[in-house]
């Protein structure tokens, strides 16, 4: 129950691992031919399943690697250097724009502490001197969800380009990155999309002419696999590009996400609600607080509880071979895989550690 945290690698994966080692026992420098089409293969198959066009993302090893490059596209000058996030993001959200306050970055962070979004105060922030709202589309600690419909509209209203960090939502909750209109969506395999250690980046395809990131590297130039000193930008989200690209991790994690997109992604979200629909039935039975949303329409792959001594809790459940994990919530991740009767031999587990806690 724990693909919020790292999902499942199916089994598939282990023929590309030894093909990539075959690989290196009989190397030929034209391998990176190879290597490069595998890489643009998991592009092109991200893009389809985010609903992006050809050519608006690019991967990397990390989203951080990514939410750097988008932030050093721009330079912070007043009025329009505000950057409005929240208090429930990833770590390196943060640390990153804090970092980018030397540049000018006035950084804003709005929200309660607790486990839910402020939409209200965070729609009412956004105003002129917004440059960017960067927020999640599911916090990573408490599973709450944000409205980016609601959210989309009110920044491109003021002129600001909004970057979601969907590393917790796009494997298990449908998301199409034309459709919400979104300008910048950052994700990775390792969690829903079951693969391993690479990140993306999606970019609006009409605003990327006007996008000249400072952090980069070779291979985000116009004459990179020519190897001469570039003096222009690669076509497309490749200018989000930095350095000798990593292919192994991409090769694996095709493999995942063939498979989720094979099964799809409407089948996936069904089942995803029909685990997390026996989660909250059990939750409730058993009178333990619910942070998550509850409506289907809001709920993330994720439900959120508030436990009493969550990380002891989590501890005991591992060693009975029942993996979830503790953000300063317990964060139950179902995914395609988990069957029902999984998610109550896990309540049943639950209940009685809880009730070992009263003891
Ligand atoms: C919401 C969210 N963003 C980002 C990350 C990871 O960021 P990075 O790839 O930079 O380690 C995680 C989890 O690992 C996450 O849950």
């Amino acid at each position: 129950m724990n693909s919020n945290s790292t999902g499942a690698v199916p089994q598939g994966a282990q023929d590309v691992l030894t093909r990539y080692w075959d690989t290196l026992c009989t190397w030929r420098d034209d391998v990176w031919l190879g290597w490069h089409e595998g890489l643009d293969r998991y592009v092109a198959s991200l893009e389809a399943f985010v609903g992006a066009p050809p050519g608006s993302i690019v991967t990397d090893a990390n989203l951080s690697t990514l939410l750097t490059r988008i932030a050093s596209c721009f330079d912070y000058r007043a009025p329009r250097n505000r950057v409005l996030t929240t208090h429930l993001e990833f770590p390196t959200v943060p640390f990153i724009w804090n970092a980018f306050r030397r540049y000018g970055a006035v950084v804003d962070v709005v929200g309660s502490g607790g486990p839910r979004f402020d939409e209200d105060a965070l729609a009412d922030r956004i105003d002129e001197r917004t440059l960017l709202v960067c927020v999640p589309h599911a916090s990573f600690s408490s599973g709450a969800t944000l409205d980016l419909p609601r959210l989309v509209a009110r920044a491109h209203e003021a002129g600001a380009l909004v970057v979601v960090d969907a590393y917790q939502s796009i494997g298990v909750v449908p998301f199409d990155v034309t459709a919400l209109g979104v300008d910048f969506v950052l994700g990775g395999a390792h969690k829903w999309l079951c693969g391993i250690g690479t990140a993306f980046l999606y970019a609006r395809p009409d605003l990327l002419p006007d996008l000249e990131p400072a952090a980069t590297g070779w291979q985000a130039g116009d004459r990179a696999l020519s190897f001469q000193p570039s003096t222009g930008w690669a076509d497309g989200a490749q200018r989000f590009a930095g350095g000798t690209p990593f292919p192994l991790t991409a090769l694996v994690s095709q493999v995942g996400l063939d498979l989720l997109a094979g099964i799809g992604i409407d089948t996936i979200r069904a089942h995803s609600l029909a685990c997390t629909d026996r989660i909250l039935a059990r939750a409730d039975a058993a009178g333990i607080r619910v942070v998550s949303q509850v409506e289907p329409d809001r709920r993330g792959g994720v439900v959120g509880l508030d436990v009493p001594d969550g990380e002891a809790v989590k501890r005991r459940l591992a060693a009975r071979n029942l993996i979830c994990s503790w953000r300063g919530y317990l964060r139950i991740g179902p995914h395609v895989y988990n069957t029902l009767d999984e998610i109550d031999e896990f309540m049943d587990a639950l209940e009685e550690e809880l009730q070992e806690n009263r003891r």
